[in-house]
């Protein structure tokens, strides 16, 4: 099966996850536009999404989706979003799109969050895809700097600026034995927004999609 496929049927595989009546936090990317297609199935049955992106909000708005305000609510009992790679863990990196840190903070409002890739995502060690962490401008290369200290190999994002006004830098290099850790150091560099690990705010579950049906694993 071709991967655009297999983003498809894990997308239409996690509207079985949604409780009518409720919010649906929602993330950013090419799996996340299928799973807003397959919404469209449900969408008189929720109350609205909360989104990640201006590119979610977008498609949701044509879609005739309602947008609800994250400072609107005090509860959201699912996120669900893709990531770029996920360990048997449940952690992940994330951050491709550049949403990261809105991401992150809908994810760690949510109740639960259901991760939805396609097969290629799952990996033994995270790091082959490089870690995008959102950093404030002026502190670019001090980061750099940092960041080398540790063995990464960060590069520059060029002519991209997150919906914050902010940079990203991808790191190379890394091989993350241990990601909870690894998450705890960069955050506490100066001039790190976010960092692309979901370490400490893993997902719950996570929907995996193989040529032979969609694999589900749990916390
Ligand atoms: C965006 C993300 C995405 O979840 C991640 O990049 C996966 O994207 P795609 O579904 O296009 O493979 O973290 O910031």
């Amino acid at each position: 099966m071709k991967q655009n496929s297999l983003k498809e049927a894990v997308s239409w595989a996690a509207i079985n996850f949604i409780q009518p009546n409720t919010i649906v936090g929602i993330g950013t990317g090419s799996t996340i536009d299928y799973f807003i297609n397959a919404l469209v199935s449900i969408k008189h049955q929720i109350k609205g999404v909360v989104s990640s992106s201006e590119k979610s909000t977008n498609k949701l708005k044509k879609l005739g989706i309602k947008i609800i305000d994250l400072n609107e609510i005090n509860f959201l009992p699912i996120y669900i979003d893709s990531a770029d790679e996920i360990d048997s863990q449940l952690c992940m990196i994330k951050g491709g799109g550049a949403a990261l840190t809105h991401e992150k903070i809908i994810a760690s409002v949510a109740d639960k969050f259901i991760c939805i890739v396609d097969v290629s995502k799952k990996v033994n060690v995270l790091g082959r895809f490089p870690l995008p962490i959102e950093v404030i401008p002026m502190a670019r290369n001090f980061i750099i700097r940092e960041l080398e200290k540790i063995g990464g190999i960060p590069k520059y994002r060029q002519d991209v600026t997150t919906e914050n006004g902010n940079i990203i830098l991808d790191i190379h290099n890394l091989h993350i034995l241990d990601p909870i850790s690894l998450e705890k150091h960069i955050n506490s560099i100066p001039g790190v927004v976010t960092v692309g690990l979901f370490a400490s705010r893993k997902a719950d579950i996570v929907l995996i999609s193989t040529s032979k049906g969609i694999e589900i694993i749990k916390e």
